[in-house]
């Protein structure tokens, strides 16, 4: 099953991407600059996007999702890097990062408060962090059904919680937020925000 789950992922995702989730992620993952790492690049969906960057790091837990990555990596020009990791535990060092990507992914870490304090950690002051994300969302009814779905849809999606609060998390962990885009009433955003520059 896990094999299969990089070929499923890109089955599912096809029809979503054409509609609209291709235009988020060109216009989000354009807005990384520098020294970029991205956190769980599964299949390497965002790859092609990147632009005028220096290098990008990217790091990925689940080798089955790694194998599809490569290919497409094989298309580009800019210096690319990748690492089996986990967001938990990033292999580098303090304020290495100038952008930081992370797309659909933060439902999935199991530990994200420890995540986004490694991703603190490796960025440079002043750096960015761009979210793209499902979240639970702001309606009761609709909040309601993601937690009554998200014991089966873990089991189901690799571990993918419908009721993170992602955007919550993110402000907890110390991010300064900087603009929040709703998509589909809510049930995505996408997140913009800075780590604070200390003085
Ligand atoms: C829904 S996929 C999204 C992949 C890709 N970011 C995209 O936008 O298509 C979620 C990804 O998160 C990865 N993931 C799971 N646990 C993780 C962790 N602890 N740290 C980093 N990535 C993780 C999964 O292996 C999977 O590739």
């Amino acid at each position: 099953m896990a094999g299969l789950f990089p070929h499923i992922y890109d089955t599912a995702m096809k029809p979503l991407e054409k509609m609209r989730f291709e235009k988020i992620r060109a216009g989000l993952v354009r807005k990384a600059q520098g020294k970029v790492l991205e956190i769980g690049f599964g299949t390497g969906a965002n790859f092609r996007y990147y632009q005028n960057v220096e290098r990008v790091d990217a790091i990925e837990p689940n080798p089955a999702m790694g194998h599809q990555a490569v290919k497409r990596i094989k298309k580009l020009r800019i210096p690319m890097y990748l690492y089996q990791a986990k967001a938990e535990q990033l292999p580098f060092v303090d304020n290495s990062f100038d952008s930081v990507v992370a797309t659909l992914v933060f439902c999935t870490i199991p530990d994200p408060e420890l995540a986004l304090q490694e991703i603190r950690r490796v960025s440079k002051p002043g750096a960015k962090f761009l979210l793209f994300e499902h979240v639970k969302m702001d309606q009761k009814m609709m909040g309601k059904t993601q937690e009554a779905l998200t014991p089966i849809w873990k089991k189901l999606c690799d571990g993918c919680h419908l009721n993170r609060d992602t955007l919550g998390l993110v402000k907890q962990s110390g991010w300064d937020i900087q603009k929040v885009t709703s998509h589909y009433d809510g049930l995505f955003l996408t997140i913009e925000c800075q780590n604070p520059r200390v003085f």
